[in-house]
């Protein structure tokens, strides 16, 4: 066979039959002037019933007028180049459903003219198929959050999640801020999670619970005889976390001595067992947790700066919980759902529970959520928990609040203003309960209810 065999009409004529795309050839004034077998097939016109026909006939009406300046356009300038890529077209059926498509446009000439040759291609099965995934993928993620454990949906959550899976990717140091309760640890072991490292050691460290010799060679182990009771040579938490995650809680509670120590490992990889002399390499992430103002104790000099830098590289910070008062229904939901009381799973508090529990302050943050969750399963019976089973502090606090919402401190007598309203509410306006709760005299309570009238609320 000769190397450029000459194409014959009808091998042309088979081979554009034959396309897996729709082919469609249009004139100038937009009518179709040839189409294909797979075009027939995409449209559901036979041949003698498209031949003729506006090109606009096989658009969505809202397409229509767009679409006839749009060919006018590339009449007037036209080169093959595709058409609404990434954007939403749309063939019409004969039976008036539609279908999304993805067009390629070329244009012919001919000793008759100007043609565009338009081939289509149905994209609806890839579509489907995209959206599945990316279903499947929004699924994954939500299983992913929930594997953490950490719930939220405030927009101070979500935005501490998003940072968080940005840095877990890396190997920087981070440092996590925030009251006690509010979950730090939580957050910690989500970024090892997240993390390349998540198959190696998460080890946990409460630099506040040990003596400061006692960390040390927690921490960095000791070689056998360093000191008496030292019997033998003990690997440091150091070593046991090498490839792997270390995380440093309360870091702000570790003496000058122990900073010092802790900055040459930040620093270097390197450190000591206590007793010995060889310096040891160890190559782990760490993660430092605090509810201390560091800052502060930089200044007082009581944290070193140049730890301090070395920690602070990337912080998260976890707002207390009274911030975020959005996300106390879903924890609550959570702690039900994850009690250890089986039987109590279907519980739910109701609205007047909830309403308190989203009113309090939570001074305890989340862990005081819990705990107060944990409480009411045990003490309520009939399917939902009601304000009887949250502690009285929790009930009273809301009217009883020495700040204002704002943080602002108020006056004294303000202060025992909302008191000795929220006793007498809570005794149902018995002045004479409230009288001894208060400790005082049923007298002295009537002399104060007329002293503080004037201020009180409409
Ligand atoms: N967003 C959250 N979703 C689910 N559980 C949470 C969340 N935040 C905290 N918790 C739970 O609250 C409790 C306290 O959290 P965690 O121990 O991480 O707090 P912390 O900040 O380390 O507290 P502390 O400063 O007292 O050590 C844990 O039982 C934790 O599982
Ligand atoms: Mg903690």
């Amino acid at each position: 066979m000769p190397a450029s065999a000459p194409l014959d009409d009808a091998l042309i004529r088979l081979a554009f039959d034959l396309s897996p795309s729709g082919i469609l050839v249009v004139d100038a004034a937009g009518a179709i002037v040839a189409v294909n077998r797979e075009a027939e097939h995409l449209f559901g016109w036979p041949r003698e019933d498209l031949i003729g026909h506006s090109i606009e006939d096989l658009l969505p009406e809202r397409f229509r007028g767009k679409h006839t300046s749009y060919r006018s356009g590339f009449m007037a300038n036209a080169h093959a180049r595709p058409m609404g890529v990434g954007r939403e077209l749309f063939g019409l059926r004969r039976d008036g459903t539609e279908f999304p498509l993805e067009i390629g446009l070329n244009p012919v000439t001919s000793d008759r003219g100007l043609f565009v040759l338009a081939s289509v291609v149905d994209i609806s099965t890839r579509r489907q198929l995209e959206e599945n995934l990316s279903t499947a993928f929004q699924r994954d993620i939500q299983r992913l959050i929930h594997a953490d454990g950490f719930i939220g949906r405030s927009t101070q959550i979500q935005e501490m999640l998003k940072l968080l899976a940005r840095v877990a990717e890396t190997d920087s140091t981070v440092l996590i801020r925030g009251e006690s309760g509010v979950g730090k640890e939580l957050v910690a072991r989500a970024v090892h999670r997240q993390s390349p490292r998540s198959r190696q050691p998460f080890v946990v460290v409460d630099c506040a619970s040990l003596h400061e010799n006692l960390l040390q060679s927690e921490l960095f182990g000791h070689e056998k005889g360093a000191y008496t009771g030292a019997v033998r040579l003990k690997h440091g938490l150091f070593e046991v976390a090498d490839r792997g995650t270390i995380f440093l809680d309360e870091i702000g509670e570790i003496t000058p001595a122990l900073q010092v120590k802790l900055l040459r490992v930040l620093e270097t990889g390197m450190f000591r067992r206590v007793g010995g002399t060889a310096d040891l390499k160890v190559d782990v992430r760490v993660i430092a947790a605090t509810n201390r103002a560091l800052e502060t104790m930089m200044k007082e000099k009581s944290f070193r700066e140049d730890l301090y830098y070395r920690l602070n590289v990337f912080s998260l910070s976890i707002p207390p919980l009274r911030e975020r008062r959005e996300d106390i229904p879903l924890l609550v939901e959570h702690f039900i759902g994850n009690s250890a009381l089986v039987p109590k799973r279907s519980v739910k508090a109701s609205p007047k529970a909830m309403e308190v529990l989203t009113r309090y302050l939570w001074p305890g943050n989340v862990r005081e959520l819990e705990n107060v969750v944990e409480r009411a399963l045990i003490l309520c019976d009939a399917g939902s928990i009601e304000p009887e089973h949250l502690p009285l502090g929790v009930r009273l606090e809301p009217s009883f609040r020495p700040t204002e919402d704002d943080g602002r401190l108020v006056t004294l007598e303000e202060v025992e203003r909302r008191y000795v309203k929220r006793v007498l509410e809570e005794c149902g306006g018995h002045r004479q309960k409230a009288a001894s709760i208060l400790g005082i005299s049923e007298r002295n309570l009537y002399r104060k209810l007329k002293d503080l009238e004037p201020h009180s609320e409409p």
